[in-house]
């Protein structure tokens, strides 16, 4: 255990001194969490292969898992890719600073412990005003994970990565909630056609409109085949494990409403604690709250990217209940829905 101090830094009108205090620390092999527009990122030095070490023992992270790096400014990636495809500096320009993490061939001065041993390195540059004033005057990429215990939930609040790192970092900035709630869309540019290996809320639609072309794979079959391993340790390490076991129904709303609803009384009968997770639409087909059941809405169907903010918060409200099944609904799978349905199956154990 460490002391682990907590640096109160309003993103609206950002202490210079404060931020140099951080940046300090930084540049000092330290590990500081800090906030993004996605979700708060655990940071290090990324070319301090020591320092990123210990982001790795903070999360109990599995050393073969990559990390992304972070730059302010486009210029900053220069010493640490290869090459930069041309169609990369159109994602750039048009996506940076913002939500986008590209995947370019990395150069000599990556260390290992940073790219995971690939020979590909993720880069994005986020879009918040502290994480970019913190880069800055570190002077130095940062690589940064969603500031988390590996496996569980990514942070979109200061208090959650309180819980989780409170004695393992050296500073959290507590910055204030992230707007956008899922973590950064992950695009592999190393190819002839652009593959997404994580959607986030910049998606395959938006992307084409720029790119052309631009297939989707799963994170960890990119990486495993990478590896030359079939399944590995990444498989496992992209799911998250609410403390209950979570179901998500698939359907049209109606029907989706009455299957939660038959579900709900038969787990009543066999006494379980049962959740539900549902959305403005449907809120007043369910009962009220009550000692048996508890009832969160994520927000509107009409506003996508609300769902996105609050996802993550809720889903770490349940494990703070004696909730033992959560009953799910599904979210359209296009655009932002994308990103939202790929974390809410990582997050479940059924879908029906
Ligand atoms: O929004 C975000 O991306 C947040 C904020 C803090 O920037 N960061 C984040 O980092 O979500 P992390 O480490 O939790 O997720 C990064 C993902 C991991 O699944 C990792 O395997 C993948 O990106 N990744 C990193 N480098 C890669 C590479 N060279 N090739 C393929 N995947 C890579
Ligand atoms: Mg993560």
């Amino acid at each position: 255990m460490k002391d682990t101090i907590i640096i109160k830094i309003d993103a609206e009108n950002i202490d210079g001194k404060l931020i140099e205090k951080c940046a300090e620390i930084l540049r000092e092999g330290g590990i500081v969490a800090f906030p993004t527009e996605t979700v708060y990122g655990l940071g290090a030095d990324a070319l301090n292969s020591g320092a990123v070490k210990r982001i790795f023992e903070a999360k109990g992270r599995p050393p073969d898992n990559p990390l992304i790096i972070h730059v302010s400014k486009t210029a900053d990636i220069l010493p640490l890719v290869k090459e930069i495809p041309e169609n990369a500096y159109k994602v750039m320009e048009k996506f940076w600073p913002g939500p986008l993490t590209l995947i370019f061939k990395k150069s000599n001065i990556v260390p290992r412990e940073t790219s995971g041993g690939l020979s590909t390195v993720a880069i994005r540059m986020p879009d918040h005003p502290i994480a970019i004033k913190l880069i800055e005057k570190s002077g130095a990429p940062i690589a940064a994970p969603s500031a988390n215990i590996s496996g569980k939930l990514s942070p979109t609040k200061a208090e959650h990565v309180i819980e989780d790192l409170m004695g393992k970092a050296d500073v959290i900035i507590a910055g204030g909630d992230c707007d956008v709630g899922v973590e950064s869309t992950v695009l592999d540019m190393t190819g002839e056609v652009p593959v997404i290996l994580r959607p986030g809320v910049v998606s395959r639609e938006t992307l084409e409109k720029v790119l052309g072309r631009v297939l989707v794979n799963s994170l960890a079959e990119s990486l495993d085949k990478t590896k030359g391993k079939p399944d590995t340790m990444n498989t496992k390490h992209i799911h998250y494990s609410p403390k209950a076991k979570m179901m998500i129904i698939q359907g049209g709303l109606d029907s989706m409403v009455a299957k939660i609803n038959e579900l709900k009384n038969r787990y009543g009968k066999e006494n379980k604690k049962v959740g539900i997770i549902c959305t403005d639409e449907t809120r007043g087909s369910y009962e009220k709250d009550t000692e048996e059941i508890i009832i969160k809405s994520l927000g509107s169907r009409k506003h996508p990217e609300t769902i996105a903010a609050n996802l993550f918060k809720i889903l770490r409200e349940f494990d703070k209940t004696d909730v033992e099944i959560i009953l799910c609904e599904s979210i359209n799978d296009t655009e932002i829905g994308q990103a939202i349905m790929d974390r809410l199956k990582k997050a479940a154990s059924t879908i029906v």
